[in-house]
């Protein structure tokens, strides 16, 4: 058994990034990611925001945005798992095996489905308008998104410790209804940061989207940055009149950036009469400080965003190599055959992860090619003839070696992995440098073709995670 400690947080993609989201969610996951004991796993929560937004571009858009807010502050894709929800598909096939598990009851006593009852009731209206069964059984989305990965800590705020302890009890109860005497699943624990202050946005009250009071992160740049400060409710005291340091948000939104001396010393100032315009210019500089050099990385991955789409792939590929082998143990506790042979024990990577593998063969017309089958078999890529068994076997050790699906992606070292238009349809091919290698399809549809091409980067992805691991 490892001591090292599984963190696990998800972000709904609804909205743009503010300084609250910032303060408290994304800077506190990423110090908590750098604890060299800290194994973490952060995920666009993107299946979730249908449950709020059915306004496709916004959902589209907002996944984007959080995925590049995130890197540009500092999340690291090579030692945090970072992924988007809807890229693992374990995660709504475990969904499935919780919700027959779950007590109606206990979905009755979910904030989020009481909050929207109560408001219909209060307005006369039938208890269930306009509630649909998603948001009433989200906390069991969200308890998938937790036990899929075995994760023990979940930072969270106040408000989702109780999706937490959904969590906890759908694990209990899957285990004793399953587990004949062993966990399978791992029970989580709510990590509420009481450090972490909540950061009052421009009237005082929490900043929060649904307040209308929040400072933009990114958006608009260092001049949309002022002109939010420049909105800071404060009083009509003027210049060298002393101030209440604690009289609006202005000071409590420094301290979030500064050191403890700083503000302290920002405070003494206003106390000792500094204009609340010097104040507010102060401020603006302060947080610019720290958030200015992001600004510029998070400019540029918007630019390149198909470099963050394949961060995100890469990602998946790293977690479905985790949530395969569980999902199949849970699948055979409740009866439902394995989707492919017996596969390894419960959340151990390496050489005894079923992954896929190559093969070579001689084809009736007297050539040699290989193939990349899948960790359940499936064909997903045949090479070109060649004329040798050795010229297939000496690819296969190339690609072996080539460093993970994502050197394909980026097309690192010659290879490169596309899926495009082809005689016959769509298909997805391997290129080295011109050298067309191999290929998958045709396909009847480009989405179609860009799903294969996703799912074959996961499983060479995982082969040579497993490889290395072995
Ligand atoms: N529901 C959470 C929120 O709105 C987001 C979320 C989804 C989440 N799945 C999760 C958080 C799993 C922690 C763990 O904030």
């Amino acid at each position: 058994m490892s001591a090292r400690t599984r963190v696990l947080t998800g972000i709904t993609t609804t909205g743009t990034p503010h300084l609250g989201n910032y303060v408290g969610a994304i800077r506190p996951a990423l110090r908590m990611a750098r604890d060299a004991g800290t194994d973490a796993f952060f995920f666009l929560a993107d299946y979730h925001a249908l449950i709020k937004c059915d306004d496709p571009e916004r959902v589209a858009g907002s996944r984007m945005q959080i995925a590049c807010a995130w890197l540009a502050c500092g999340l690291d894709p090579q030692r945090v798992t970072f992924y988007r929800q809807s890229d693992i598909p374990e995660i709504p096939e475990l969904t499935w095996l919780l919700t027959c598990v779950t007590a109606k009851g206990l979905m009755n006593r979910a904030h989020a489905y009481k909050a929207a009852v109560d408001a219909n009731t209060a307005r006369g209206e039938d208890a269930d308008t306009g509630i649909t069964l998603g948001l009433y059984s989200y906390p069991v989305l969200m308890a998938a998104d937790i036990l899929m990965f075995g994760a023990q800590r979940v930072p969270v705020g106040r408000d989702q410790v109780q999706h937490i302890e959904m969590a906890r009890d759908l694990a209990q109860r899957f285990n004793h209804l399953y587990g004949a005497g062993e966990d399978l699943l791992t029970l989580p624990e709510a990590v509420v940061d009481e450090d972490v202050a909540t950061l009052p946005g421009l009237d005082g009250r929490k900043m929060s989207k649904s307040y209308d009071n929040t400072i933009p992160l990114f958006a608009g740049g260092p001049r949309a940055l002022e002109d939010a400060i420049a909105r800071i409710v404060t009083d009509s005291r003027r210049p060298g009149e002393p101030k209440d340091p604690d009289s609006n948000a202005l000071c409590a939104i420094y301290r979030a950036f500064a050191t403890r001396e700083q503000g302290d010393a920002f405070a003494a100032e206003l106390r000792a009469g500094l204009a609340w315009g010097e104040a507010k210019r102060r401020l603006a500089a302060q947080i610019e400080a720290e958030i200015g050099p992001m600004r510029k990385r998070y400019d540029m991955l918007t630019v390149h965003s198909d470099q963050v789409e394949e961060i995100l792939l890469e990602g998946a590929g790293k977690a479905r190599e985790q949530a395969r082998p569980l999902l199949d143990t849970l699948r055979r506790a409740v009866g439902l055959r394995a989707p492919r042979p017996a596969s390894a024990p419960v959340m151990r990577p390496g050489p005894s992860v079923l992954v896929g593998r190559f093969v070579t063969f001689r084809a009736k017309d007297g050539h040699f090619h290989f193939r990349f089958l899948g960790a359940d078999g499936a064909d997903l890529l045949l090479s070109v003839p060649f004329d040798t068994p050795q010229q297939a076997g000496n690819w296969i050790g190339v690609l072996d070696k080539a460093g993970g699906a994502s050197s394909f992606v980026w097309g690192r070292q010659g290879l490169h992995l596309e899926a495009g238009e082809h005689v016959g349809g769509h298909a997805c091919a391997l290129w080295y440098g011109d050298e067309r290698l191999a290929e998958s399809g045709p396909f009847a549809s480009a989405e179609d073709c860009e799903a294969a091409l996703r799912h074959l980067v996961a499983e060479l992805e995982a082969r040579w995670r497993s490889l290395q691991a072995g």
